[in-house]
């Protein structure tokens, strides 16, 4: 009878309790209702993502839920887990950043694919310096999230660009954290105009692949703050992106997603971010450290990790109420996303309207480097096409940041579709041996790794010569491709090959004879060495890697529809060897290697230090740390037009800064052809108690395509911030007292007009936490 009795009663509490939960709903509930409905498990369910699965994973790395993610959007990166009872959705995660990436094929759909649009890569978006443009590449971008069912793409990816042999640069913006902090706002605001979000990616200081799941990073707070954080704070300042993604390396000797004065003191008490952290993918070790420091969700989330936190709970070593703070924050976005809203995606992209946005944005960011004597545009309507990379173009890098397009379009197709005859013969010769090279590849272990470069073809004199006697005008297209897991190599990649080499030389040499000319296009994701063989190339092209619309986008300016308008966002050295990180990069190994032991998360511990402080990339080459007073060979800023631009008129609203000071400047087209400019300002500091760049960039905007004779005033705002370095001693951003001069130009080192401006007393315009990340010797992993 009191057994009866008390199964009754434990009967009503269940009834009770479930009348109660039934009553709590996200959405309709306040968050923390939710939270406080939700069991402990659910809440270690929802910081964890539901895992991945792909051959060769490590048992323990596999995710709680197989399968998950394939059967929500097949191809995407991750999910999070459903709590239906509270109307908690699972949410996708997708790559990122030049475009999305899903699978085109799906098994159980046999009728119809699922492309996406391949857009420029970053660096070639940044190399416009247009951030209009950029917003909408994001939007186009965006569109194509929601329509094929994703939540948020993980990007935009906005490391510096330490080092030109870094394998990612490509997916990244810039040497300078203004331009990569301005591009990726842009790039956030576009994509999250369409209802989907963004996951900035990887804070911080990800800047090598070498053994990237261990690479610890040592630098100076001032070089971390000024550099390495400042692009995302300025993405911040300028976007709302609804996550954030730690890297996988550590930073003075903590990693990244464990480090609370990272992802808490600076992220979210300096800089106010509201979303949700996420790990990068099976990165750093301790998920109960991970919580604490405020990484929110663990993604993709292995089985391991869920057992780790349910564990620390039990043993109070986590306190609940910070699975609280980050199931909460997870919960906030969870409530913005096309999922919570039951949003029912097409699965039909507007993909036609979309090329013609990636073709736009391709020629806005390709950097014409060279053009003797006005080789380009193209005199003549018969091109002799060289290099395999012309009728095997690259259009993106590869990993997760490579995207699975339906076509990409050729230079030999870019050349026709305008009216271009170019000779069959040596098409021939190429496209059959560019498909002899390609079947004799070894095969792939793992498709997402890059294959390796075909070699350039040795091509017979005679060949050369004989089209040197036939067609106008000789192209030459060199190819690079790079991306995840490894950086770049010196010889054959950032140096031409003897046979590349040969080949500028044997065309151009062949043309000119005929006093015909030799045009050189640049496919490559990053910076190669140009000085050894320029001299050869009557025009050189530097066409990045520019989407799926290659092909197009280089016609475009090679014919002159459009007029050249990208610029360099990261210097071209001479030779590999001026470059201020060339000794150290990329890091060395702390522990004895132990390859046997490698596999796609497993590295050996490695140790790297930014000795170089902020005196990267221009700030470099413009600086007294340059002992040499080494030139670039293409500075940081530069590019050439089909026409030329003056500068004049530079006014300052105030000769003093005793608040924003607006500088106006007068850009007039003066030749022949309608084009736009890139307007720079530069702000150059008075000797102080720190040492500094010559000068350092402060503000850029891009002109409206100006007409022959057209001019425009184009207006900058400027203050105190713009002029502050952050002492570390006073853990601040300050602003000494002094004379500054701001100079305005076409490049870093050109530079047009300036005047000079006072800061009458120092300024501190922010102030930091004392102490982060205080460099230290690296701990043992
Ligand atoms: C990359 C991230 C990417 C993630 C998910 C990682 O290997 O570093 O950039 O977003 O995978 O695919």
């Amino acid at each position: 009878m009191l057994d009866m009795k008390k199964l009754l009663l434990s009967l009503a509490a269940l009834v009770c309790l479930t009348v109660v939960d039934a009553q709590v709903r996200l959405g309709k509930s306040p968050l923390k209702a939710v939270v406080a409905a939700m069991t402990t498990e659910e809440k270690v369910n929802l910081v964890v993502g539901m895992g991945m699965h792909f051959p060769g994973l490590p048992k323990e790395m596999e995710g709680p839920v197989v399968g998950q993610t394939n059967d929500r959007v097949a191809g995407a990166a991750g999910t999070t887990f459903a709590i239906p009872r509270l109307g908690i959705p699972s949410i996708v995660v997708a790559d990122g950043p030049a475009g999305l990436r899903i699978k085109p094929y799906r098994n159980d759909d046999s009728s119809r694919s699922y492309f996406c649009t391949a857009f420029p890569i970053g660096t070639l978006l940044a190399s416009s310096w247009d951030t209009t443009l950029v917003q909408r590449v994001g939007a186009a971008m965006g569109n194509e999230v929601r329509e094929y069912g994703v939540d948020i793409l993980l990007g935009p990816a906005l490391n510096n660009q330490r080092n030109p042999l870094g394998g990612r640069n490509f997916e990244y913006y810039s040497e300078d954290p203004l331009i990569s902090g301005r591009i990726a706002a842009a790039m956030v605001n576009g994509i999250q105009s369409q209802g989907v979000g963004t996951s900035v990616k990887h804070f911080a200081a990800n800047n090598h692949e070498f053994n990237r799941n261990t690479m610890n990073v040592v630098v100076d707070e001032r070089a971390l703050r000024e550099i390495y954080l400042r692009g995302f704070q300025i993405a911040l300042q300028h976007s709302k992106p609804w996550t954030v993604m730690s890297s996988y390396n550590l930073i003075n000797g903590i990693y990244t997603s464990e480090s609370a004065d990272l992802l808490t003191t600076v992220l979210r008490d300096e800089w106010n971010f509201k979303g949700f952290v996420m790990t990068d993918w099976f990165g750093g070790r301790d998920a109960v450290a991970q919580m604490k420091a405020g990484n929110d969700l663990l993604m993709p989330g292995t089985r391991n990790q869920q057992e780790a936190l349910l564990q620390a709970l039990r043993n109070h070593q986590l306190d609940e109420q910070i699975l609280n703070r980050n199931v909460e924050r997870i919960l906030q976005i969870i409530l913005l996303t096309p999922s919570f809203k039951n949003y029912a995606a097409s699965n039909r992209p507007d993909l036609k309207g979309h090329a013609l946005v990636a073709r736009a944005a391709a020629t806005e960011g390709m950097v014409l480097l060279r053009n003797e004597y006005h080789a380009l545009p193209l005199k003549g309507k018969r091109v002799a096409v060289f290099g395999n990379a012309s009728y095997d173009m690259v259009t993106g890098g590869t990993g997760s940041g490579d995207v699975n397009e339906a076509y990409t379009v050729s230079l030999i197709d870019g050349l026709k579709d305008a009216g271009y005859t170019i000779d069959p013969q040596l098409q021939g010769i190429y496209t059959g041996y560019i498909a002899e090279q390609k079947a004799r590849r070894p095969r792939q272990a793992n498709a997402f790794l890059l294959p390796p470069p075909i070699t350039e073809m040795d091509l017979d004199d005679r060949v050369i010569t004989e089209m040197a006697g036939v067609y106008d005008v000789a192209l030459v297209t060199i190819g690079r491709n790079s991306g995840e897991f490894a950086d770049r190599r010196l010889e054959g990649d950032f140096n031409f090959t003897a046979t590349e080499k040969a080949l500028i030389h044997r065309v151009s040499a062949a043309f000119r004879q005929k006093n015909k000319k030799t045009i050189v296009i640049l496919n490559t994701g990053g910076v190669v060495e140009t000085a050894s063989w320029r001299d050869d190339a009557d025009a050189i092209l530097l066409a990045w890697q520019p989407g799926q619309e290659a092909g197009h986008a280089i016609t475009d300016i090679l014919t002159g529809r459009v007029n050249p308008s990208g610029r360099l966002a990261v210097s071209f050295p001479m030779a590999y060897a001026d470059e201020p990180t060339a000794t150290g990069f990329p890091g060395r190994l702390t522990q004895a290697s132990d390859t046997s032991n490698h596999s796609f998360v497993v590295s050996t511990p490695s140790e790297v230090t930014y000795d170089e402080g902020i005196f990267n990339g221009y700030r470099f080459y413009e600086s007294a740390q340059n002992k040499s007073t080494l030139a670039p060979a293409y500075e940081f800023g530069y590019g050439l037009s089909y026409t030329s631009f003056g500068y004049d008129q530079l006014a300052l609203s105030s000769k003093a800064m005793n608040g924003p000071v607006t500088v106006s400047v007068r850009i007039t087209n003066k030749g022949q052809a309608a084009g736009k400019e890139v307007v720079q300002l530069y702000i150059a500091a008075p000797a102080g108690a720190l040492p500094l760049p010559q000068r350092e960039l402060k503000a850029f905007a891009k002109t409206g395509l100006l007409q022959p004779g057209q001019s425009q005033t184009v207006r900058f705002t400027i203050d105190a911030r713009d002029l502050a370095s952050y002492y570390t001693d006073r853990s601040a951003w300050i602003a000494a007292a002094g004379i500054y001069t701001v100079q305005v130009g076409a490049s870093s080192r050109d530079l047009r007009q300036s005047a000079t401006i006072e800061l009458p007393r120092e300024t501190i315009t922010e102030r930091g936490h004392d102490g982060l990340l205080p460099m230290s010797p690296s701990k043992p992993l």
